[in-house]
């Protein structure tokens, strides 16, 4: 059992995280803001000081938003990343950076496979990117872990925002044009702990839930769980939603280096919904 540090552990993900890795018998410790700031070498090397494994999960997440703050989004993305990555290389740690999808181009046809090149679109994504690339370079120790379309009891999320609209509405719309792969924070948390409890090698992962689906399909999924219609659910285009940030048509990843070091890979996103929906949905259909 080792001693882990999760940085960002007020997040959505940094929240389960720190139970998941409890429940598995970890010592872990969270921080967050205010009592770290990754904008600060000197703050990051003070809280990593006597952790073997560090995960960071803050980050600057706003994907709109960053179109027009990109200066902030890469000061905590990347400048934030690094800063982290160099405090773990010199205390002999080990560093998990969670990342995304929307490093890669996104628009082709079958799963990306880890070593895909990177090509964001987006402010966010160019910043992700060059979060990756900043503790690749300064960390020999990183498991860079890219997950998507991440949703948990902890924070804001397309799940329980299509739970809002349909006690808020009889029928809406959702994007079936842009698929990807939902992805509960606690089997991503749970995926986490298993690369590095096995000793997997360092480089990029893929953490998301298997299979595949739209937007349109993970509403549907939902509602289905909430013992709603799902036909009140529409299927609309990308074009009918325009958001300032562009957003992948087909960004799922491959689970290519699961397999090749003999690891589970997470489970179908179906049956994490299923599994996540009494923690998401306490109140039922409300
Ligand atoms: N959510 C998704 O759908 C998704 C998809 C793909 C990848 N990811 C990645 O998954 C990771 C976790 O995402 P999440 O959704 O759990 O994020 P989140 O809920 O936004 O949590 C991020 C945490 O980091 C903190 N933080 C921000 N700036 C910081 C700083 N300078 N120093 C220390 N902490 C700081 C935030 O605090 P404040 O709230 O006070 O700012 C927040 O508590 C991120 O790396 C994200 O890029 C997320």
């Amino acid at each position: 059992m080792a001693r882990w540090l999760v940085v960002g552990a007020a997040g959505m993900l940094g929240t389960d995280l720190v139970e998941v890795l409890g429940a598995r018998g970890h010592e872990v410790s969270g921080v967050d803001l205010p009592a770290v700031d990754i904008l600060d070498p000197v703050s990051c090397a003070a809280v990593v000081d006597g952790h073997e494994v560090v995960v960071n999960c803050a980050a600057y997440t706003a994907v709109d938003a960053a179109e027009t703050d990109e200066a902030r989004a890469f000061a905590v993305n990347a400048v934030g990343a690094d800063n982290l990555a160099r405090a773990v290389a010199a205390s002999g740690g080990s560093l998990v950076q969670v990342s995304t999808d929307y490093v890669v181009a996104g628009d082709g046809t079958v799963p990306w496979p880890a070593d895909s090149p990177v090509a964001p679109a987006s402010a966010y994504g160019r910043t992700k990117a060059a979060g990756e690339w900043a503790v690749r370079a300064e960390c020999p120790r990183a498991w860079v872990v890219r997950t998507a379309w991440l949703y948990g009891a902890h924070g804001r999320n397309i799940p329980t925002t299509v739970a809002r609209l349909a006690r808020e509405r009889e029928t809406f719309g959702f994007v079936a044009d842009q698929v990807g792969q939902p992805t509960w924070t606690v089997d991503l948390a749970d995926g986490i702990a298993r690369i590095v409890e096995s000793g997997a090698p360092y480089g990029i992962w893929h953490g998301t839930n298997a299979g595949e689906t739209s937007w349109h399909g993970l509403a549907q999924a939902v509602l289905e769980e909430l013992g709603l219609d799902p036909a009140r659910v529409s299927p609309i285009g990308t074009d009918a939603y325009p958001l300032p940030a562009p957003r992948p048509s087909y960004s799922v990843l491959a689970h290519d280096m699961w397999a090749a070091h003999g690891l589970e890979p997470l489970p179908h996103w179906r049956d994490a919904l299923h599994r996540a929906a009494p923690v998401l949905f306490p109140e039922g259909a409300g």
